[in-house]
């Protein structure tokens, strides 16, 4: 009888270790990537400095101030949307870039007013 139940319990564990299992995977291959800055940096030079200025003081009458932090006290996702949309006469992003390469350049941006 002792032996049953200890194999019963196995066999109720071993589903648990693979959703576990899964779920780490999950969590090391996308959900959980973090910014690269240094790819940030590539892409803010190839498509924004024109604008937004090498120190991101802008060079377009229009565009923020990021050192000054201008327009950046709002979340990720809603810079990811303006960037990917585009924004007055900001064009639109979405096509050219990669959201993961938009999460990268929202980080460089922000260690303009560090
Ligand atoms: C053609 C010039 C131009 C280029 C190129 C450009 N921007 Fe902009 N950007 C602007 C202007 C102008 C604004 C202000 C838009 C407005 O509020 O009317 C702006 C606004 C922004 C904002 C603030 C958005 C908001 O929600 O208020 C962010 C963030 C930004 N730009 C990031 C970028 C990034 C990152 C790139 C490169 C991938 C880029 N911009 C390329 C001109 C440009």
């Amino acid at each position: 009888m002792q032996k049953q139940q200890h194999s019963n319990r196995l066999f109720v564990l071993k589903p648990a270790c693979l959703a576990g299992l899964s779920l780490l995977l999950l969590l090391m291959t996308g959900a959980a990537r973090s910014a690269d800055l240094f790819k940030g940096k590539e892409v803010f030079s190839n498509y924004c400095v024109s604008c937004h200025g090498a120190d991101g003081v802008a060079v377009h009458p229009m565009a923020p101030n990021f050192q000054r932090g201008e327009k950046l006290f709002v979340s990720d996702l809603i810079l990811l949307q303006s960037i990917s949309k585009g924004k007055g006469s900001m064009p639109s992003f979405g096509g050219i870039l990669s959201d993961s390469q938009i999460m990268d350049v929202i980080a460089y941006l922000r260690t303009f007013s560090r």
